[in-house]
């Protein structure tokens, strides 16, 4: 066993990291302060083939593996979360699902777009009334013969106004419950289909969450993605990849906090030394870079089963449940540690503490993943 990264893989981190401090750090406060949407350094990173990292080449993607895909989420996330999720949702569920189970002529129109990050994808299963319970969906999509009739409002939808593709997941046939459910690909501009809200957050404040409306929207029969009745397992699927990206995100939040409680411990000097030299504060940074550590553990191993086609769901599940605890745990320490100035913004940690507190509820909250992980064990 190799716990070794390769040059390719190290230089895609250290492009990364460049990218993090230079583009996205310097405003990275006041985007977080004024909700601003990240729009510029989206797209520099769809330039930089951060978009569609694991598309293929022919469809306008890096063609890359996940665990560059995890290491690159990590670098992002230490920095802006509300960046790195835009791109987790476009990567690995909206650019993952039109690639793996997508027709060609879907692939041509809206995945090379997608792919170059010329354009940002959505993906639209939650709803006021179904969220763990991803079944219970009230948003319907009524087979008209060429077309479905779709009808209903989605919730919490990341990128929902600066997106242009939305997958939304619909129920067409009752009687057949998850098995009567649907994934269609929904264009902006669509008579019928409004934006609405948006939400004001905690944290990933940038990112720009909004709920969707859809009022008779005519989407033509080729616009649904597989097999008819597919779309409760289509969201499925793409979820255990998407997992893997937010436990990445979840890792990169808690080694961005680690890094400057580290770095503070050292300077702040209490007491006629550094903090650093008090055991009190040792022992918070061992238990914190040892979380750290085993997340990142979880996150490789399941990228590395999805990189060698070995089923991944409770691994990815494993991963961003330890991720997404320890980003909680370590960004409320690395507050600690920064005594007062870690309750202000210019010392970053506050603002990575609310970031952290996301990845424990979307896709699937912490209890969603035991179910599935528990689900698996008791198989
Ligand atoms: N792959 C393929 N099929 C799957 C599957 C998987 N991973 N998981 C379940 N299925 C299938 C099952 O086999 C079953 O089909 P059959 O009856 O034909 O065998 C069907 O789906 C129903 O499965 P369950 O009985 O297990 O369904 P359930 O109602 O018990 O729910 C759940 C399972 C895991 C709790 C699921 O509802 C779930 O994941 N909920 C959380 C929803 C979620 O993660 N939402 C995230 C929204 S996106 C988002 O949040 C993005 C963002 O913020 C950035
Ligand atoms: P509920 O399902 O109502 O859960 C409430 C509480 O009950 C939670 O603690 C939950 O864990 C617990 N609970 C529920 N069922 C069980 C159970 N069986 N066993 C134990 N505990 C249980 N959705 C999308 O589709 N697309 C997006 O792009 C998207 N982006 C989001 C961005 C943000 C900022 C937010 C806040 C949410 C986003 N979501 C998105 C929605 C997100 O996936 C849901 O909020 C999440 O799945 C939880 O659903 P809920 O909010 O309805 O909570």
């Amino acid at each position: 066993m190799l716990f070794q990264l390769s040059e390719e893989h190290l230089m895609i981190r250290q492009a990364a990291r460049d990218f993090a401090q230079n583009e996205l750090k310097p405003g990275v406060i006041g985007r977080d302060e004024h909700q601003k949407f990240p729009a510029e350094q989206i797209k520099m990173m769809g330039e930089l083939g951060f978009m569609g990292m694991m598309v293929s080449p022919k469809y306008g993607g890096s063609g890359l593996d996940a665990i560059s895909y995890v290491l690159v989420m990590e670098e992002l996330s230490k920095i802006d979360a509300s960046a790195s999720v835009v791109m987790s949702v476009n990567n690995s569920l909206v650019c993952y699902g039109l690639e793996k189970y997508g027709s060609e002529a879907q692939k041509q129109q809206y995945l090379i777009p997608l792919a170059k990050g010329d354009v940002i994808g959505a993906f639209c299963l939650s709803e006021p009334e179904a969220g763990s319970d991803a079944t219970a969906l009230s948003t319907t999509a009524i087979d008209m013969g060429d077309h479905y009739l779709l009808n209903g409002t989605k919730n919490w939808i990341t990128s929902g106004n600066s997106a242009t593709t939305f997958l939304v997941i619909a129920q067409t046939d009752t009687n057949k419950r998850h098995n009567g459910i649907n994934a269609l690909i929904v264009e902006k501009g669509m008579p019928g289909f409004t934006v609405g809200a948006k939400e004001n957050k905690m944290g990933i404040r940038g990112s720009d969450t909004h709920s969707l409306h859809f009022n008779d929207v005519k989407v033509p029969k080729e616009n649904r993605i597989g097999d008819e009745g597919f779309g409760f397992k289509f969201a499925m699927r793409v979820l255990e990849g998407g997992r893997i990206g937010i436990a990445a995100q979840a890792l990169g939040i808690a080694s961005g906090a680690y890094e400057l409680a580290l770095n503070y411990a050292k300077e702040r000097k209490a007491f006629g030394k550094p903090i650093a030299d008090l055991q009190a504060i040792q022992f918070k940074l061992a238990d914190m870079a040892t979380n750290i550590e085993a997340a990142r553990l979880l996150c490789l191993k399941a990228a590395w089963l999805k990189d060698n086609d070995q089923p991944y769901a409770h691994a990815s599940s494993m991963a961003k449940l330890f991720a997404s605890e320890t980003a909680m745990k370590v960004t409320t320490e690395a507050v600690q540690i920064h005594g007062g100035y870690g309750y202000v913004k210019e010392y970053h940690v506050e603002r990575l503490m609310r970031d952290a507190k996301i990845t424990q509820i979307y896709e699937g909250t912490s209890e969603i993943q035991r179910i599935v992980i528990s689900r698996s064990v008791l198989k």
